[in-house]
């Protein structure tokens, strides 16, 4: 199995591998975790084994070292990244007014200590919010992880879905998170234009010259 992971994480890039043996195989399970994988949680009657549905033990080996929580020292350096990416770190959405800085998140840096990108999130009742995502080095899978990231406290808290809202001019976001199980479940038909008349820096027109006006709202569920 150390083989195994060890071809994946370092010959095919997986920065994570999922498991879910059946719940009686412990010695399955021992393998899975002397080779680096954790216990996720229990996926109850999930498999069709000799004639009964059997519980699986999710588990998931998670090369998360490049993968760091937000923490109180990082916050005046993650000010001026928004700053700096954005003008502000304050964001006008219709859920509300969050300043990213504050929030609960993670980022990846590169070897020279530079953040490559940075997720933000809000737990509310039976919710998570995605309250930013920004990848400073596109295409490389790094989005991706932090957006799994977020997925799995989410699900490890218990919680129904993940969601968040993007603008009407974002397309390459609504294809991102389309792919990656995201439903568009609600249109705030102007919300953008009332975010403006708090924040005055929103822009008029967005990626592709697009006039901004609208928020989406995309939504994962977890069952
Ligand atoms: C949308 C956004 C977050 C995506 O970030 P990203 O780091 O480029 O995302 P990823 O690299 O994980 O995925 C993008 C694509 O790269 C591809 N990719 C992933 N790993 C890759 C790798 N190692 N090499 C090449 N391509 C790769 C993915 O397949 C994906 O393509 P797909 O969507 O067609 O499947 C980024 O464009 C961004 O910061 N936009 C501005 C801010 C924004 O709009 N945020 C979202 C609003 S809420």
């Amino acid at each position: 199995m150390t083989t195994i992971v060890d071809y994946l994480v370092k010959k095919e890039k997986a920065t994570f591998v999922v498991m879910d043996p059946q719940a009686w195989n412990r010695r399955a399970i021992a393998c899975y975790e002397s080779a680096g994988f954790k216990k996720l949680c229990m996926l109850k009657q999930h498999e069709w084994h000799e004639g009964a549905m059997r519980d699986c033990q999710l588990m998931v080996y998670d090369d998360a070292s490049s993968i760091i929580p937000i923490k109180d020292k990082d916050r005046t350096y993650i000010k001026k990244l928004f700053e700096k990416s954005w003008g502000s770190d304050v964001m006008v959405i219709s859920s509300g007014i969050y300043h990213c800085n504050e929030l609960d998140g993670f980022f990846v840096k590169n070897n020279g200590g530079e953040v490559e990108g940075i997720i933000t999130y809000v737990f509310h009742d039976d919710e998570c919010e995605i309250i930013s995502l920004d990848s400073f080095n596109e295409g490389m899978g790094i989005a991706t992880r932090l957006l799994m990231e977020v997925e799995i406290a989410a699900f490890r808290k218990g919680l129904e879905k993940v969601t968040l809202l993007t603008t009407n001019d974002n397309l390459h976001a609504l294809k991102f998170y389309q792919k990656r199980g995201y439903r568009i479940t609600d249109v705030h038909s102007g919300a953008v234009d009332e975010a403006r008349n708090i924040k005055k820096e929103i822009p008029e027109k967005g990626y592709h010259d697009i006039p901004i006006h609208d928020e989406l709202l995309l939504t994962k569920r977890f069952k």
